[in-house]
């Protein structure tokens, strides 16, 4: 199947299949030494469909960005295997590549960085159309002028420059550059962290409004828990690189099984699922080096209900209470919790 035709929306190929995911950096020690590995990603599998949001989360340095950048082509995994609409990306010919570029958007985290000082908001929309498309200069304006409308700025705007903007603002003209090429994935990673909380709430909003619309599919990347809640249908819980839990928001919000996302669901202000998640679960310990990582159970060093196993034996993802998860001891949170006084 081509790319092009994987994007007729009646299809239900999903947006994106991973399977096993890896992507190792050599890291240089001077000529004579071998370069060490670091496992940025290391072996990470999900699905994404139309209309549906992904939320990768976990802590700096966890292999988040390394995702997003094997998902929108910026890099090439390692090892695993990449579908976006129906595509093998690592197979794919240059022609497939060309075609998939168009279909997976990016959202950074910092607008004033993305977009370019010295050209205006128009030039910055068109940009995409002129360099991809045939499309003429009038017809180039018309769909820059609607796409301003969609994103809900006003068509003044047209004809300012990006510093004229405030930081919401900003974000959305990079979210309406994204969307010049009618991509079927927008790959945003920390798209609101840098923002006002209550500017998040408005930007979150025109995300999940365009997605209705436009049955886009999200893979949305960021650390804050608080954000996730509102905009998230699967979540990924990422540590150290690995997968620890992953599945239905609803179902990990309510009752996360790893003490990874329970320690982070308890960090989070605003969000009181049951059982332990009720509970306050500090972690200790400093994040491990990427290229030392624990044996067995890569959260281990840090777990609050560690066991002799954990050290010696890498647990792997598995069916538990309807979500997957990656802890040896992750049946003691499958009882209902004890009422609370
Ligand atoms: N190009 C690279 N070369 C070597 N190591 C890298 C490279 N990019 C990332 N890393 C390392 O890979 C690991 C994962 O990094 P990544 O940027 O994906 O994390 P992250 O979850 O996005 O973190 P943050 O929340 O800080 O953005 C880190 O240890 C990082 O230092
Ligand atoms: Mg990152």
């Amino acid at each position: 199947m081509s790319a092009a035709d994987a994007r007729d929306p009646a299809s239900d190929t999903p947006v994106i299949v991973a399977r096993d995911l890896k992507q190792v950096y050599k890291i240089g020690r001077g000529f004579f030494h071998p370069p060490d590995q670091l496992q940025a990603v290391g072996g990470v599998s999900f699905t994404l469909h139309a209309g549906k949001t992904l939320a990768v989360v976990g802590e700096s340095g966890c292999g988040k960005s390394t995702l997003a950048r094997m998902v929108s082509l910026i890099e090439t995994p390692s090892a695993g295997e990449l579908r976006l609409n129906g595509v093998d990306v690592v197979q794919a010919s240059q022609v497939e590549r060309h075609a998939l570029r168009r279909t997976v958007q990016m959202v950074f985290q910092n607008p004033y960085g993305s977009l370019n000082p010295r050209k205006k908001i128009g030039a910055i929309l068109e940009a995409p159309l002129e360099i991809n498309t045939p499309l003429t200069a009038l017809d180039r304006a018309e769909q820059a002028r609607a796409m301003l409308a969609l994103v809900g700025l006003r068509p003044e705007h047209y004809d300012r420059y990006p510093h004229m903007f405030s930081g919401g603002q900003r974000q959305r003209i990079a979210i309406a550059r994204a969307l010049m090429l009618k991509p079927s994935l927008i790959v945003a990673d920390e798209p609101v962290s840098a923002l006002d909380v209550s500017i998040q709430a408005q930007v979150l909003n025109l995300l999940a409004d365009l997605q209705q619309e436009l049955g886009l599919a999200y893979l949305f990347i960021s650390h804050d828990l608080g954000v996730v809640r509102h905009i998230a249908h699967d979540v990924l819980v990422m540590y150290l690189g690995h997968a620890v839990e992953q599945g239905e928001k609803k179902t990990i919000f309510s009752q996360p099984l790893h003490p990874y996302t329970q320690a982070l669901l308890a960090s989070t202000p605003g969000i009181t699922g049951s059982g332990a998640a009720r509970q306050r679960i500090v972690l200790k310990g400093e994040l491990p080096s990427p290229l030392n990582p624990p044996s067995g159970c890569v959260f281990s060093t840090r777990c609050p209900n560690v066991v002799a196993r954990c050290h010696i034996e890498r647990p792997m993802l598995r069916e538990l209470g309807g979500r997957q998860v990656a802890c040896h001891e992750a049946e003691q949170f499958t009882q209902p919790a004890a009422p609370q006084q």
